[in-house]
């Protein structure tokens, strides 16, 4: 499973002429950069409560608690530049007919690595979703406290995926329908817990695709994986994707 260099020198070769790849991402891509991860040594769950934060019951209780926590998250992320690994999985969609980036991340760093086709399972921060009309609203400045109420009498949130919501429909379709026809699956930084973005490695994937997990850590992805490669996304992206 973890040959070292053999099995990333035969992932770097299947990478040079393939037709189709799909690379689901998760907050382990962004550590590098300096942002936290959700779990493991330093997570945001470790110090945070995921159902007062990240749960429409949590908004609804207390939405200023969560505009704070979500503007100092989008301070932070505009504070940190994408990693080697942003860079390598940008450089590899530009080599590839068919690539799509399936992130649950909301950081926005793939984009600013100049990835293009990015799918956001989990949304993102760059905007914000009244909870009663849909209307949208652009985040720059993160959001005040006093104007997150809508005229419409609901309330903006921020637009990222919460725990107990749907993903959006058209998102997901067009991440499985790419990863149900990719040849080369990459798993990076995900621990695989969350569902339905994990299903994705565990059930989408063709059985003929070449499954490869990046990652320091063992995870419930890895027993799915044809490679694992055991390090970090900015270390290893860089050595598999030439060019
Ligand atoms: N390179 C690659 N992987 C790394 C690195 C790194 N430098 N550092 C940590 N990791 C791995 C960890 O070993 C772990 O498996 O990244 C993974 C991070 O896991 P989580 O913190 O659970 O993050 P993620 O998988 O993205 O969580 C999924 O959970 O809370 C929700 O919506 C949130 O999108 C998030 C979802």
């Amino acid at each position: 499973m973890d040959e070292g260099g053999a099995a990333l020198e035969a992932v770097r070769e299947r990478l040079r002429d393939v037709r189709s790849v799909s690379a689901l991402t998760g907050s382990g891509i962004s550590a590098e950069s300096g942002l936290p991860t959700f779990r493991g040594a330093g997570g945001l769950w470790g110090t945070h409560r995921v159902e007062q934060l990240a749960s429409p019951d949590g908004f609804a209780s207390d939405p200023q608690l969560v505009w704070t926590w979500y503007n100092e998250r989008r301070a932070a992320h505009a504070q940190v530049e994408p990693n080697a690994g942003h860079h390598a999985l940008a450089r590899l969609e530009s080599s590839v007919p068919d690539f799509t980036l399936v992130t649950q991340n909301v950081d926005s760093l793939h984009r600013r690595a100049g990835s293009r086709n990015v799918l956001e399972l989990h949304g993102n921060l760059r905007e914000a979703r009244c909870n009663r009309c849909a209307d949208i609203r652009p985040l720059e400045g993160g959001i005040a406290f006093e104007d997150f109420e809508h005229e419409c009498g609901g309330r903006f949130r921020p637009g990222v995926v919460w725990f107990g919501e749907a993903l959006p429909a058209d998102v997901w379709e067009a991440a499985a329908a790419a990863v149900t026809r990719a040849e080369v699956l990459l798993v990076v930084g995900t621990s695989g817990i969350v569902h339905p973005a994990a299903s994705l490695a565990t059930h989408y994937a063709a059985p003929r695709a070449l499954i490869v997990e990046i990652n320091p850590e063992a995870t419930p992805l890895s027993e799915y994986a044809d490679v694992v490669l055991r390090g970090t996304a900015a270390a290893l992206l860089p050595r598999i994707v030439t060019g």
